[in-house]
C-alpha cells in the first residue's frame, strides 16, 4: 500500500560533521515536510546554561540546570525570507549564537547529563510524533523514535570530514592545523559512541550512508530512492 509522506518519520543519526543537517534540510525541503534538529536543542541547553553561569570553568552546576529546565523554552521556527528553519529560545532567535565554538566546546558535556536527554527526547517526541518530519542526531533511531519509518546511519571517514570541517572553518575566516581539527573529529566520536546516557550506535534496522565521496545532490537522490522502494507517495 502507498504510504503517505506526511505520516512518516525519517530518522538520520551519525557521527559528527558528516553532513546530517545539510541532507536533512534539503530532504524536508524537496518533501515539505518539518525538520527537527535536535543537536541545535543542545547547543540551546547549552547557551541557557553558559548564559546563566550553570557552566563555569568546565563544570556544570547540575542540580541548578535540573530545576531550570522549565524555564528552558526551545522551539524551531521558519524564516520565510530564507527558507530556513532557526532555532528560538525562550523567544529570541539564536540560531548564530549556539554554533559559536563557546557552545561547541560545552555541548558534548551538556548532552550527556541524562535529566537534559529525557526533557530533549520528550520534546522531540512530542514535536514529531505526527509525522511528516525528518530529525537529525545521535539517538533518533535508537531512542527517540525507535519505530521510525526509515533509518539512515551516516558516517564518512575521520580524514574526510576533518577535511570538510577544515575548510569550513577556512571560510570562516579561522586558522586551525588540519591535524587538530582530525583530533578534534576523532575526540568527538570516541566521547559521542562511549557516553553511558543514549551513545551514537547504529540502529540494527538503519541503513548506512557512507557520504565520503557523494555530493549533497547524490545523498538526497540515495534518500529518495529509498522512500521511493518503501512505496511513499511525495
Ligand atoms: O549535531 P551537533 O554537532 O549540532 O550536536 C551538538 C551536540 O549534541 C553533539 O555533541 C552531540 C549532541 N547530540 C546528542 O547527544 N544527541 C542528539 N540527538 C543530537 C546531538
Amino acid at each position: 500500500m502507498t504510504k503517505n509522506i506526511h505520516a512518516l518519520i525519517i530518522a538520520i543519526d551519525g557521527h559528527s560533521s558528516c553532513g546530517k543537517s545539510t541532507v536533512a534540510k534539503d530532504l524536508a525541503k524537496k518533501l515539505k515536510i518539518a525538520y527537527i534538529d535536535t543537536g541545535a536543542m543542545y547547543r540551546a541547553v547549552t547557551l541557557y546554561a553558559l548564559r546563566n553561569k550553570l557552566i563555569s570553568g568546565g563544570e556544570i552546576d547540575k542540580e541548578k540546570l535540573n530545576t531550570s529546565l522549565k524555564d528552558i523554552d526551545i522551539q524551531f521556527r521558519s524564516n520565510v525570507n530564507e527558507g530556513t528553519n532557526e532555532t528560538w529560545l525562550n523567544g529570541e532567535n539564536v540560531e548564530e549564537e549556539i554554533r559559536t565554538l563557546e557552545v561547541s566546546n560545552n555541548v558534548s558535556q551538556v548532552s550527556a547529563l541524562g535529566f537534559v536527554r529525557k526533557r530533549l527526547v520528550e520534546l522531540q517526541q512530542s514535536m514529531g510524533e505526527k509525522g511528516g518530519v525528518v530529525l537529525d542526531g545521535r539517538d533518533i533511531g535508537t531512542v527517540v523514535f525507535p519505530n521510525a519509518d526509515l533509518k539512515i546511519f551516516m558516517t564518512a571517514s575521520p580524514e574526510i570530514r576533518a577535511q570538510r570541517r577544515f575548510d569550513e572553518m577556512k571560510m570562516k575566516g579561522q586558522n586551525p592545523t588540519f591535524e587538530e581539527v582530525l583530533e578534534n573529529v576523532k575526540n568527538r566520536d570516541l566521547m559521542d559512541s562511549t557516553r553511558k546516557e543514549s551513545p551514537l550506535k547504529q540502529a540494527s534496522d538503519a541503513i548506512v550512508l557512507d557520504n565520503s565521496h557523494l555530493s549533497p545532490q547524490q545523498q538526497l537522490d540515495w534518500i529518495l530512492e529509498k522512500l521511493t522502494q518503501m512505496d511513499v507517495d511525495f
